[in-house]
C-alpha cells in the first residue's frame, strides 16, 4: 500500500520501516509495555470486544489484546509501516483473531462501527492531522465506544524536547491539557487525562517514565 501516499506519510513509512529493520519493532514492547498495561486495565476489555491497536508497529499489543478479547473477539493492529506489518503477520505466535493492516490512521479501510475500543501505543503525535484521525475514530466506534491515546513524548515529559530533536520525523508536542481541550473541541465524550510520572525513589527515570493517557467515548 506504499503507493500513493501523500508525502508527509511516505515520510513516516520509510523511517518506521527503517526502524523495523534495526530490530526496533519487538524492541519497543520493553519500554511501552509497563505503561501499557496500565492503559489495558482503565479500558476494562471484555471477552468478544473488537479493538482497533492503532500504529501498531510490530503487533506485540495486539496480540496481547486478543489474548484478552477471546476466540469471540477481535484484535485489529493498523500500521503505516509495511515491514513493522509484515514482522507482525509473521509473528510465530500470531493468534487467530488478530489482524494486522498496512494502512495510514487517516483513512483505515475497514467498515464503520466496528470497534468498541481503539487503544494507540505511542504513535498518535506522529499525525499530521490529528483532527483528521480523530474523525476517522470516530467513524470506526460503535456507540460507546472510547480510545485510549497513550503518550510519552507530550509537554510534561521533561525529556520531550531533546526527544524532538532527535527524531527524523515532525511530531507534535502538546501538553495532557491541550489533549484534552483537542478533544473536547472534536465533541469526544467523558474526557479524562491521566499523567504517569517516574517513581520519586527511582535516581534516573528513563524518559518513557512520563505518559500522558488520553480517554473519551465517542461524539
Ligand atoms: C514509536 S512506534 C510505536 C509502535 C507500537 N505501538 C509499540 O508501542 O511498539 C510508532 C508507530 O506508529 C506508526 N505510525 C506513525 N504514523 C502513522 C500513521 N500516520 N498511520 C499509521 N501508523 C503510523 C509507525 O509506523 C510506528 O510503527
Amino acid at each position: 500500500m506504499s503507493a500513493g501516499l501523500p508525502e508527509g506519510q511516505e515520510k513516516l513509512r520509510r523511517e518506521f520501516n527503517a526502524w523495523q529493520a534495526r530490530g526496533r519493532g519487538e524492541s519497543m514492547a520493553r519500554h511501552h509495555l509497563p505503561l501499557t498495561e496500565r492503559a489495558l486495565e482503565r479500558m476494562g476489555i471484555a471477552t468478544g470486544d473488537r479493538v482497533l491497536d492503532l500504529g501498531c508497529g510490530a503487533g506485540w499489543a495486539t496480540r496481547l489484546i486478543a489474548g484478552r478479547v477471546g476466540p469471540r473477539g477481535i484484535a485489529v493492529g493498523v500500521d503505516i509501516s509495511d515491514a513493522m506489518i509484515r514482522e507482525a503477520q509473521e509473528h510465530p505466535d500470531a493468534p487467530r483473531n488478530a489482524r494486522f493492516l498496512c494502512a495510514p490512521a487517516e483513512h483505515i479501510p475497514w467498515e464503520g462501527g466496528f470497534f468498541t475500543h481503539v487503544l494507540s501505543v505511542e504513535s498518535f503525535y506522529y499525525y499530521a492531522d490529528q483532527s483528521a484521525v480523530l474523525r476517522e475514530l470516530e467513524r470506526l466506534l460503535a456507540p460507546g465506544g472510547r480510545i485510549f491515546l497513550l503518550m510519552c513524548l507530550f509537554r510534561g515529559n521533561p525529556n520531550a524536547q531533546s526527544w524532538v530533536d532527535k527524531l527524523a520525523v515532525p511530531v507534535h508536542l502538546r501538553s495532557a491539557e491541550e489533549y484534552r481541550e483537542l478533544l473536547r473541541e472534536a465533541g469526544w465524550r467523558d474526557i479524562a487525562v491521566e499523567v504517569f510520572t517516574p517513581p520519586t525513589d527511582d535516581p534516573a527515570p528513563d524518559e518513557h517514565a512520563w505518559a500522558c493517557l488520553a480517554m473519551a467515548t465517542r461524539p
